[in-house]
């Protein structure tokens, strides 16, 4: 698969329309007719989508963005050392401000390049601009898109030792389908010897999950993400959803080890989507999947990722939180 670069700025590569319809679209209608139905991550983050979660980021209950902060301080220089690379690639780098403590790092050692890649281009553009103002040496190239778009032009855009990192546990929102899909495609991207990292949080039973995962008093930065995945589908697909007719609500999933971000009709639905050509019947109580988020054990993920040509070479776990960020070195192939 080819992914025009249909235009370039200054510091963001477009790497195909994101708004694109085909194949895209026929994803988004899979996914709503599945059972449950399902909306993709990639569909939530437009601008509004990306503040957000900016929010949920600053809710007490949330200790992902924290944790990694706070391996990220303490760890970096190590980190950024193992890691090796002339060529920082990140997928879905968002705002990019925990990634910023590992590249400063990075320029002490050598002149480096950042590729973030992300869907928001708002949100790409203001992240690229900030560090590469702010990072004396620090080159910047956003890459605008889809993961799979974003690995497929390192893939044909060869250069430095390259070096791939996917923080903010984001590898977790892909189903065990989907991240074995991505994986493979990161290790066609990188040499022998080159280095994936990626976040992870461990699986620690229902009751943390659900706090962390579920708005506490006061604040809403949840429900207004998921019901946000309801604006877009008005937006873009003409759909009829009234948001008021959803909860949105949070659970755990212990034999999947999962949390499912949920919106439950409140009561007997028929909703239009006229362009997907799709039409829902949801009974009271019926919930569209609006996020996923899979807890690994540790040798579940070394496998997973050990089974597309990487062995595991560093961790640093903080084992009270239940989350780290694992090195793997791409295999000889
Ligand atoms: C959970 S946020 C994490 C952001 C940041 N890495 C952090 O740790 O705070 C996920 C990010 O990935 C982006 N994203 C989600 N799915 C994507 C996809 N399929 N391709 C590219 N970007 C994606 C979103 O726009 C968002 O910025």
């Amino acid at each position: 698969m080819t992914f025009p670069e249909s235009e370039t700025r200054a510091d963001v590569v477009r790497l195909a329309d994101p708004d694109d319809v085909v194949p895209e679209d026929s994803v988004v209608r899979d996914n709503l007719r599945g059972t449950p139905p399902r909306l993709p991550p990639w569909l939530g983050y437009d601008a509004v989508g990306s503040r957000f979660f900016e929010q949920i980021t600053e809710l007490p209950t949330y200790y992902l963005t924290r944790v990694e902060r706070g391996l990220l301080e303490r760890h970096a220089s190590e980190i950024a050392e193992a890691l090796g690379g002339g060529r920082i690639a990140e997928l879905g780098s968002g705002s990019a401000k925990k990634t910023r403590l590992l590249l400063e790092n990075c320029v002490r050692l050598r002149p480096t390049t950042y590729l973030p890649i992300d869907v928001d281009e708002s949100m790409l553009r203001s992240s690229a601009a900030t560090l590469r103002s702010e990072l004396d040496g620090l080159a910047v190239t956003g890459l605008w898109g889809r993961y799979e778009a974003g690995l497929e032009w390192l893939r044909t855009h060869p250069g430095e030792p390259l070096a791939v990192v996917f923080l903010g546990s984001s590898f977790g929102n892909a189903t065990r389908e989907e991240r074995d899909g991505l994986i493979g495609e990161i290790a066609r991207c990188l040499r022998p010897g080159e280095s994936f990292l990626v976040s992870a949080d461990l699986d620690k039973g229902r009751e943390a999950l659900e706090t962390c995962y579920n708005d506490p008093p006061g604040h809403s930065a949840f429900a207004d993400f998921r019901l946000n995945y309801l604006t877009r589908l008005n937006d873009r697909y003409g759909a009829d959803f009234v948001l008021d007719d959803f909860v949105p609500k949070a659970w755990y999933n212990a034999e999947a080890s999962t949390v499912e971000g949920c919106l439950h009709a409140r009561a007997e639905r028929t909703v239009h989507v006229p362009g997907l050509d799709l039409t829902l019947h949801l009974p009271r109580g019926r919930f569209l999947n609006v996020g996923y988020s899979v807890k690994f054990d540790e040798q579940g993920l070394a496998d997973e990722v050990g089974a597309h040509g990487f062995t595991p070479r560093a961790r640093w776990v903080d084992s009270e939180a239940g989350y780290g960020l694992f090195l793997f070195r791409r295999d000889q192939s």
